[in-house]
């Protein structure tokens, strides 16, 4: 069978529609629905479909492998979302996280001063009012009782809760400097101008850790996250020539940094944040021993010292690289004549790593396939498929990023045996029903 060779597509000129492209596939095939649609929406809120929840929960899930299951230096948590203003208060939240916001005079619009260069995207005006400092922390209230005591608010990063059960974590594992506390959650921020699809929301969510060091280590394993960081991206697929570090400028830093550098990503609008790894030096422990009076330091029984940790941190964000995978792995190719959208997905990212289709309908070879699906369900997850031609059904796959189609035929029913395509060659080749998984998981780098 003809097949179109990956490798002799070259690295395809930057499309200017991908971005659009993108959008479209995603909610045709389940992946971003824009939230609450059947009433029209609700700005910069998206739901995650079938398919979307998937790749979401692997990129996640490669993460924590990367972060905390394969090292033997970092533990999880997993903290509330709302907090009390005193949280916010020792963590310079309050006070300082603030965007800077301006009127348009002509058209009224807001916007974020330092995202429009001076000219208003809605009317082209260049007339503002002064900037404000706007916060950008959603307040609530906990509990119903009005008033200051009942005040909470959503966390606009995951970071705090790492903060806050440092001593925790410190006494139930033993741990010591240098040492590392990961979380994944959802963090909320009422950005200004939520844009670009699911790169800058209201809602999103973040897989960060911190990683407490002795002050004297702090720059070599700064250097340390950021290669560490930069080669995750690159591992699971992003070409190095859609990747770059950027070093902020001592005047960009945030309030808390000592040094921040931001791996960036092409996107189709240009190279911007795709996660920020930071030296917060001791401003996070030292400000919430101050506030609650509870000494957050190490105290190294050897050496009888006494120290506050420094802390390294990578911050990601997960419905951002979510959205990074898809850009970079959209290509489109021509395979016997045909042009199709592919998603060039890593396999430990794709909603399915492997779509089993019998090639018809006939309760024979149904029987057969459903054989087949589930000797795979316990490795991978498996989509099933017996709607329309099997062009159609491989296209429908390629289209959202399968790496593997297992076709069962009539002949399966006397050779035991099936067919294997692959989605970026499109090469096929026949293996035995028993040899399957084994096959897969050789295909995949598990065995
Ligand atoms: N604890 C540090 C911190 O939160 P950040 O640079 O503000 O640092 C880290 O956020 C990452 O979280 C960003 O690099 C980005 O991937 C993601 N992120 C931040 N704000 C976001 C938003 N409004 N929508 C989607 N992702 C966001």
């Amino acid at each position: 069978m003809a097949s179109s060779d990956p490798a002799a597509t070259s690295p395809e000129a930057r499309d200017d529609d991908l971005l659009d492209k993108v959008i479209n596939l995603t909610k045709r095939r389940g992946f971003i629905f824009p939230s609450a649609e059947i009433y029209g929406g609700f700005r910069s809120a998206y739901d995650y479909g079938p398919l979307g929840v998937n790749m979401l929960r692997n990129v996640k899930q490669a993460w924590w492998r990367s972060m905390v299951q394969l090292r033997d230096d970092v533990v999880g948590i997993d903290a509330a979302i709302l907090g009390p203003p005193a949280v916010w208060e020792a963590s310079g939240h309050l006070a300082t996280f603030t965007d800077p916001l301006v009127d348009c005079r002509r058209c009224h619009e807001r916007w974020r001063e330092d995202k429009i260069d001076g000219v208003c995207p809605n009317c082209g005006s260049t007339e503002f009012t002064e900037a404000r400092a706007f916060n950008l922390m959603f307040k609530t209230q906990a509990g119903p009782v009005e008033g200051e005591g009942a005040t909470a608010y959503l966390r606009p990063e995951t970071a705090q809760g790492m903060f806050t059960n440092f001593a925790n974590v410190l006494t139930t594992t033993r741990r010591r400097p240098p040492f590392g506390i990961a979380q994944v959650g959802k963090s909320f921020r009422n950005e200004i101008t939520p844009q670009n699809f699911v790169f800058r929301t209201r809602e999103f969510e973040q897989m960060e850790m911190e990683y407490f060091v002795p002050p004297a280590e702090a720059e070599h394993w700064y250097r340390y996250w950021i290669e560490a960081r930069y080669a995750w991206y690159l591992d699971l697929g992003i070409p190095a020539s859609l990747l770059r570090r950027h070093e902020h400028a001592p005047e960009d830093l945030s309030h808390y940094s000592r040094g921040t550098t931001d791996i960036e990503f092409d996107y189709p609008w240009g190279f911007d944040e795709l996660e920020g790894i930071a030296n917060r030096g001791d401003y996070d422990l030292t400000q919430h021993s101050r506030a609650s009076g509870v000494r957050l330091e190490y105290f190294d029984q050897a050496t009888g010292e006494r120290y506050t940790p420094y802390v390294i941190e990578p911050a990601a964000g997960a419905t951002r690289a979510m959205m990074a995978f898809l850009l970079a792995a959209y290509h489109e190719d021509v395979v016997e004549g045909e042009t199709r959208s592919v998603l060039r997905l890593d396999w430990r990212l794709a909603p399915y790593q492997v779509a089993v289709l019998p090639l018809s309908k006939k309760p024979e070879l149904e029987a057969v396939s459903r054989d087949v699906l589930t000797r795979l369900q316990a490795h991978f997850m498996c989509d099933f498929d017996v709607t329309q031609s099997i062009g159609r059904r491989y296209r429908r796959q390629d289209e959202v990023g399968t790496p593997y189609c297992v076709t069962v035929d009539f002949q399966s029913l006397e050779d035991r045996a099936v067919t294997v395509r692959d989605r970026d060659t499109t090469a096929q080749t026949r293996v035995a029903i028993d040899d399957l998984l084994g096959e897969l998981r050789r295909r995949t780098g598990q065995d």
